[in-house]
C-alpha cells in the first residue's frame, strides 16, 4: 500500500483525495494545508468548476499539518501529492524529491521553463518517481482522439482545433488564480491543458503563432494559437477564462481526417460524435474518470517500478516551454520558433 500525503487541500487537493479514496493500492495518510480550517474533520464542501472532490478527513486516519515541510519529513509518507498554487510547485516538488519521496504534481509544472529545468535536474538524481498531472491525456474523449490518430483508420489528420474556457474562478486561496504573477494567467493555468495535448498527440510543433488578450488575472486570459507543423495539417487551440458567470465551463474539440471527423464538447449531452460519409454516431466511451485514471496510472508506475511513459516529466516541461513561446508570440506580434 502506497502511503500518500497531499499538500494543499483546496479545489484540486480535494479532487485528488476523493480519487485516492476510490483506489486500491494507495491511501491518504497525511494532509498539509496552510489554512487550519481546511483540516477540520468531516467531509469537505469545496466545489470547483470541474466538480466536487468528496474528501473526508478523519483525524484517526490522517496526520494533519499546517506546515507542508512536516508532511515532507513524515517518514510514513511514500508519495507527496503537490496540489498547491502553481507558483509553489517547484519549491515543494524539489523538497519532496530531495526527501526521497515519489511526487505527483498538479499541472502546470511551474510558471517558467527555467523552473521546470531545475525540477527535472532534481528529479533525475532522486530515488522517487515524478509525474505531472496532465489529466487531459487520460480523459476518455481525448484518448479516443489519440487512438483515432494513431490507428490511421480515418486517414491523415488534416485539421484539429481545441478550445476551453469559462468564467473566472473565485474559489482559490487568496484569489491566487486571478493574479497572473502567481498563476501565469489562464494561458498557463487553463490553456496549458490543450497545449500539452497538442504535442502529446502530434509531437513538437516547429513554431507557434498566437494572439491574445489580457484578462482579470492581469495576464493573458484569452489566447488563440496556431501550432505550425511541417506536415500539411492545420492545428490550433484557444482558451478564454473571461466569460460571464452564466457560461460555466466548457471544453471542446473538432478533428477532421481524410475520411471522417470527430466532434466533442463537454456541453453536449452525448459528448462525442463521429461523422463519416456513412452518417454520424456517438461512440461509446468508457465510463472512466480521467483524474482517477491519471492517479491510478502513477500508482501502477510506482508499484511496478516503471517510468511514467505516458507523462514523462520532460514532456510536461515542454508544455511550459510551449506556453511561454505563445506568450512571447502574443507580445511580439510574430510567430516564435521552438
Ligand atoms: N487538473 C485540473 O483540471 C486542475 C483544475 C484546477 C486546478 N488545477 C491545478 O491545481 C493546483 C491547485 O489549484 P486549486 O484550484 O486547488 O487551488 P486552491 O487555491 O483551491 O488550493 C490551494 C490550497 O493550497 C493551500 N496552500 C497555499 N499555500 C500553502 C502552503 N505554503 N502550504 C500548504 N498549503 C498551502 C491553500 O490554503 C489551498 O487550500 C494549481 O496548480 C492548479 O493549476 C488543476
Amino acid at each position: 500500500m502506497i502511503r500518500v500525503g497531499i499538500i494543499g487541500l483546496g479545489g484540486m487537493g480535494n479532487m485528488h483525495f476523493g480519487c485516492y479514496q476510490a483506489l486500491h493500492g494507495a491511501e491518504v495518510v497525511a494532509i498539509a494545508d496552510i489554512q487550519e480550517e481546511r483540516l477540520q474533520p468531516g467531509e469537505s464542501s469545496l466545489k470547483i468548476n470541474i466538480g466536487e472532490g468528496g474528501a473526508t478527513i478523519d483525524p484517526d486516519k490522517h496526520r494533519l499539518y499546517t506546515n507542508p515541510n512536516d508532511l515532507i519529513n513524515d517518514a510514513e509518507v511514500d508519495l507527496v501529492d503537490v496540489c498547491l498554487p502553481t507558483f509553489l510547485h517547484p519549491e515543494f516538488c524539489k523538497k519532496a524529491l530531495e526527501a526521497g519521496k515519489h511526487v505527483l504534481c498538479e499541472k502546470p509544472m511551474a510558471l517558467t521553463y527555467g523552473e521546470c529545468e531545475e525540477v527535472l535536474k532534481v528529479a533525475e538524481g532522486a530515488p522517487g518517481k515524478f509525474m505531472v498531472g496532465q489529466c487531459v491525456r487520460f480523459f476518455p474523449a481525448y484518448e479516443y482522439l489519440n487512438e483515432t490518430v494513431e490507428s490511421g483508420r480515418f486517414g491523415r489528420l488534416l485539421q484539429l482545433s481545441l478550445w476551453r474556457g469559462g468564467n473566472p474562478p473565485l474559489w482559490s486561496w487568496e484569489n491566487w488564480l486571478l493574479d497572473h504573477t502567481r498563476s501565469g494567467g489562464f494561458l498557463l493555468d487553463l490553456h496549458v491543458h490543450d497545449a500539452d495535448f497538442v504535442h502529446y498527440l502530434l509531437g513538437r510543433p516547429r513554431a507557434v503563432c498566437s494572439t491574445g488578450a489580457i484578462g482579470p488575472s492581469g495576464g493573458y486570459d484569452v489566447v488563440d494559437t496556431e501550432y505550425v507543423y511541417d506536415d500539411k495539417m492545420a492545428v490550433r487551440a484557444g482558451a478564454n477564462m473571461t466569460l460571464p458567470t452564466g457560461f460555466g465551463f466548457e471544453a471542446h474539440y473538432m478533428a477532421a481526417f481524410e475520411k471522417g471527423c470527430l466532434r466533442f464538447s463537454t456541453s453536449e449531452s452525448h459528448g462525442l460524435m463521429e461523422i463519416t460519409d456513412q452518417g454520424a454516431h456517438h461512440p461509446e466511451l468508457p465510463q472512466k474518470d480521467g483524474y482517477q485514471e491519471e492517479i491510478a496510472y502513477f500508482i501502477r508506475c510506482i508499484e511496478n517500478d516503471e517510468v511514467p511513459a505516458m507523462v514523462m516529466p520532460e514532456s510536461s516541461a515542454f508544455s511550459i516551454k510551449l506556453a511561454q513561446a505563445e506568450q512571447e508570440s502574443i507580445q511580439q506580434g510574430r510567430s516564435v520558433e521552438l
